[in-house]
């Protein structure tokens, strides 16, 4: 199997490392990174600005019928909402809530579903998210489930916001963790949780170089084994 065509699925909890994982990968793969959580933003921010329920069933149909996503795969990934630069707004903790609150409404999984999966047509590329594995992509060649105990999610976000200047305590992260992993894990549709064939890996103890070197060796693993 060539590298270049795999379809790597990775879902995991908030700040479990499956961005930077993913990045890395796709990186050294020579992959199309796709961030199907920036997606769900996306349309959580056209909700907020707007001033709509993120999870109002027939408010949401509306913002989805008007909100135009595009991911650009550059070195830093960006999104545009309608056309306009929306890759540092959708990072705020208001769009993080308003997300994982529009991600429970089935019109919305619907549609980014189906949009995601036109993404990933033709291969090569690695998709992170929630669901990839066992709803977006279910024939992926490679699987992975990215978890971590809270504190160390909520220590590394602690610290990625102090690098930006934000000064929220760990115990409020924490607590965001908490609220969004209950949510994520228990919405009716499409509920996080590791798909069986999933290579499942608890990251608290690892680095970043060590996360990529572990995803690497099962890639190699894989690939080779297909020749
Ligand atoms: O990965 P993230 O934190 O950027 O995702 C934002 C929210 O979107 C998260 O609360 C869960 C939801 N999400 C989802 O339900 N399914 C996905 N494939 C990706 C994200």
């Amino acid at each position: 199997m060539a590298r270049r065509s795999l379809t790597i699925a990775i879902d995991g909890p908030a700040g479990a490392g499956k961005s930077t994982s993913a990045q890395d990968l796709a990186q050294a793969l020579g992959l199309r990174y796709i961030d199907t959580g920036a997606m769900y933003r996306g349309v959580a921010w056209a909700a907020v600005q707007e001033g709509l329920a993120p999870d109002n069933r027939s408010q949401v149909r509306k913002i989805l019928s008007r909100t135009r996503l595009t991911l650009s795969d550059e070195k830093r990934p960006r999104l545009f909402v309608n056309g306009v630069d929306a890759s540092l707004a959708i990072r705020t903790p208001q769009v993080s809530q308003a997300a994982s609150r529009l991600a429970t409404v089935p019109e919305v999984r619907t549609f980014l579903v189906r949009a995601q999966r036109v993404l990933a047509r033709g291969g090569g590329v690695v998709m992170e998210g929630r669901d990839i594995g066992t709803v977006v992509l279910p024939n992926a060649d490679l699987k992975f489930f990215l978890d971590a105990s809270v504190e160390e999610r909520a220590r590394r976000r602690w610290k990625e916001l102090r690098a930006k200047g934000k000064k929220d305590s760990l115990r409020s992260i924490a607590s965001a963790i908490r609220e969004r992993d209950l949510r994520d894990r228990t919405r009716a549709v499409s509920p996080l949780c590791a798909s069986p064939d999933a290579v499942v890996l608890d990251t608290t103890h690892n680095s970043r170089v060590q996360v990529k070197r572990l995803l690497l060796d099962w890639v190699r693993r894989k690939t080779s084994r297909a020749r």
